[in-house]
This record gives C-alpha cells, structure tokens and sequence, in this order.
C-alpha cells in the first residue's frame, strides 16, 4: 500500500467523482476515520449547503471549506478526508495540500460520466441551471489544479465502487 500509516489520505475531485464513497469504504479498510467536508460543515453551522449558498453566497461557502481542509490536515490522526470539489480554486489550500503529511488522490471522471451520476437539488446549487455545461466549464477550469496537488491519479470512469476503492489503496 502506497499510503503511509501516519499519511492522511485526501480525495479530490469534482462533483459526482465519488469522494465520499470511496471515502467511507477507504476509512473503513485503513479503520480510519473519515472526514467529509460537506457533511462537516452542515454539521458545524446547522444549516445544509445549498442554505449556506442561498443567505451567505459562495465566497462564505468556500471559507468554511478551507476551514474544514486546514483543521482536518492538521489533525495528527491519520483521516480519511473527502475534500469538496471547490477546495482547489484556493492557492492557500493548494499550498496547504503539497506541504501536508497527506496522500492525495485525484478521483478523475469526465464530465459526460459526471453529468449521469450528479443529481440535481441537494448540496449542488451551483448545478441548478445547466448541469451538464457547468460540469464541463468547471472541468476545465480545475483539471490542472487538481493535478497540481495529486500524487495519484484515478479514473474513475466505467469502474466500480469496489476497483476505485483498490486503485486508491494500491
Ligand atoms: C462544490 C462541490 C460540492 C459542494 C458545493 C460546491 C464544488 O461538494 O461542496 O456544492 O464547487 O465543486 P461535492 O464535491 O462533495 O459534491
């Protein structure tokens, strides 16, 4: 196994890549546990993050995800930590992630894969109008940050839970 005992390991990746997943089936066979972004901030402010979205705006969004990134990388427990897909568009994460004692696996899907597996409503208001163009347009936009701070690269694409979950540990 590449991942070392006192490595986190941190999925990233876009929006239906499968973070939380594989996360939870990663924490499970390194019995580790899991730190899932969203799920952490929802719980941490009381409200869901498409309310978060709706009365604060974005910029108040991804604040309280670099929060989530930054604490959960300076935990001295080894985690499993599912990054939401927009903790790359911060340089401070970014640098955050490469100097971190962290494996860090980019999930990579194409956004034809993508748009099948996102569902609408839920967490994702930034999908509400035009899925499948957004998806594209944020691919796009982020493919070369997420591989600024992989060190692994999984495709994703036409793979089960189970095989992603095996390509991640290997
Ligand atoms: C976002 C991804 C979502 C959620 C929010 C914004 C993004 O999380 O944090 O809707 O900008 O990529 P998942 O990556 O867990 O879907």
């Amino acid at each position: 196994m590449t991942i070392a005992a006192d490595q986190h390991l941190v999925l990233v990746g876009m929006m239906g890549s499968g973070k939380s997943t594989v996360a939870r089936q990663a924490a499970e066979r390194l019995g580790r546990r899991v730190v899932d972004s969203d799920a952490v901030i929802e719980a941490q402010t009381g409200r869901t993050v498409r309310e978060i979205f709706a009365a604060e705006g974005e910029p108040a969004f991804r604040e309280l995800e670099s929060n989530v990134l930054l604490a959960a990388l300076s935990d001295p427990e080894p985690l499993v930590i599912a990054a939401a897909g927009g903790v790359v568009l911060s340089a401070e994460n970014r640098s955050a992630l490469k100097a971190a004692s962290a494996r860090v696996v980019w999930l990579c899907a194409d956004p034809e894969t993508l748009v099948e597996r996102v569902r609408g409503g839920g967490h994702r208001p930034l999908l509400d109008g035009d899925p499948a163009g957004t998806l594209q347009r944020m691919f796009d936009a982020r493919a070369p940050l997420y591989k600024e701070v992989a060190d692994a690269v999984v495709l994703v694409d036409r793979r089960s839970v189970a095989e992603v979950v095996e390509a991640v540990l290997r």
